[in-house]
C-alpha cells in the first residue's frame, strides 16, 4: 500500500482552484478494497468528506456481496462522511452525481435503479456501493473510465467509457467533477430539498410505467414501476392491483 503524493498534490489543488473542500485525499497505489481502508483508518486520520482512492483493488467488492472486477484505468474511490442524515439515500444521489459528471461528456449513459451507470447499450459502465457503520458512511464508486479492456468475469455485461467512445478522459478531473456535483446535491439536501433530486433522478432515469423485474435475494417481484418514492428511493412497483415499495435488488427491464 504506497501513496502516490504526486497524484495526491494535484488532487488538492483541483478542488482547492475549485474552492471545493473535502476532507484528506490518500491516494494509493493498490488496495483490498478502498472501503476497507476507509473503515480501517484512525478516527484522527478520517475527516469528513475523506477520499480514498486507488489504482488497483485486489478484493474490490460491489452490492450483494458481489466481487468489484476492475482493469487498469478505471476510476475507484471511497468518498467517507463523517456527517450525514442516515435518511438519506446517499447512493443515489451519488448516482445522480456520477450521471451528470457523464453528461459533460456524452449522453450515451443511462441511470438504472438503483444506483447503476448503465452505456445505451445495457452495459454496466460504473457501480456504487454505499456501507454504513463506525460512524462512517462510506460511498465507494467503480467507474471503467480509460480501461481498454474488461475482466473477463463480467465481460459479456459491462464496459468502459474508453472501449465506447475510444477516447480517454483525465480520470483526477473526472473524479474531482464527480465530488463537486455530490458536493452541491447534498447541499440542496441540506436546504430541504431531496424531492427536488429525487425527481429529477426518476425523470432522468425514465423508469415510470416500465415492465420490471427486481430480484433481491431470493425474492423476485415482477410489475409496472410507477417511481420512486421522493424521501427514500424506494422503486414503488404495482403489481395488478396491488402496490409494493422495493429499497434493494437487481432491476431488469423486461
Ligand atoms: C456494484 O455495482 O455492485 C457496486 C460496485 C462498487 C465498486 C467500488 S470500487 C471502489 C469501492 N471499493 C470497493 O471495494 N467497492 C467500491
Amino acid at each position: 500500500m504506497k501513496r502516490i503524493k504526486e497524484t495526491e498534490e494535484k488532487l488538492n489543488s483541483l478542488f482547492s482552484s475549485l474552492g471545493l473542500k473535502t476532507g484528506p485525499i490518500y491516494c494509493y497505489d493498490s488496495v483490498r478494497s478502498t472501503m476497507d481502508v476507509a473503515f480501517d483508518m484512525d478516527e484522527d486520520d478520517i475527516k469528513d468528506k475523506t477520499i480514498i482512492i486507488a489504482q488497483r483493488q485486489k478484493r474490490g467488492r460491489g452490492r450483494h456481496g458481489r466481487k468489484w472486477y476492475s482493469a487498469h484505468g478505471s476510476l475507484l474511490f471511497s468518498l467517507v462522511l463523517n456527517q450525514y442524515d442516515i435518511r438519506l439515500p446517499y447512493s443515489i444521489i451519488a448516482s445522480f452525481a456520477l450521471y451528470k459528471t457523464f453528461n459533460h461528456h456524452t449522453q450515451k449513459v443511462r441511470l438504472k435503479w438503483i444506483n447503476d451507470i448503465m452505456w445505451e447499450n445495457g452495459k454496466k459502465v460504473a457501480g456504487i456501493l454505499t456501507e454504513e457503520r463506525l460512524k462512517r458512511m462510506v460511498i465507494g464508486m467503480g467507474i471503467n473510465l480509460n480501461d481498454h479492456s474488461i475482466p473477463r468475469q463480467v465481460e459479456p455485461v459491462a464496459t468502459s467509457y474508453y472501449i465506447e467512445t475510444g477516447e480517454r478522459l483525465d480520470r483526477d478531473q473526472f473524479l474531482v467533477s464527480i465530488i463537486d456535483e455530490f458536493l452541491s446535491l447534498l447541499t440542496k439536501t441540506e436546504k430541504g430539498s431531496i424531492e427536488e433530486i429525487l425527481t429529477a433522478w426518476e425523470n432522468e432515469a425514465g423508469i415510470r410505467n416500465r415492465s420490471v423485474r427486481v430480484i433481491d435475494g431470493k425474492r423476485e417481484i415482477q410489475g409496472t414501476a410507477l417511481g420512486i418514492d421522493k424521501k427514500t428511493g424506494a422503486l414503488k412497483i404495482r403489481i395488478g392491483k396491488d402496490q409494493v415499495e422495493v429499497y434493494e435488488g437487481t432491476l431488469f427491464y423486461t
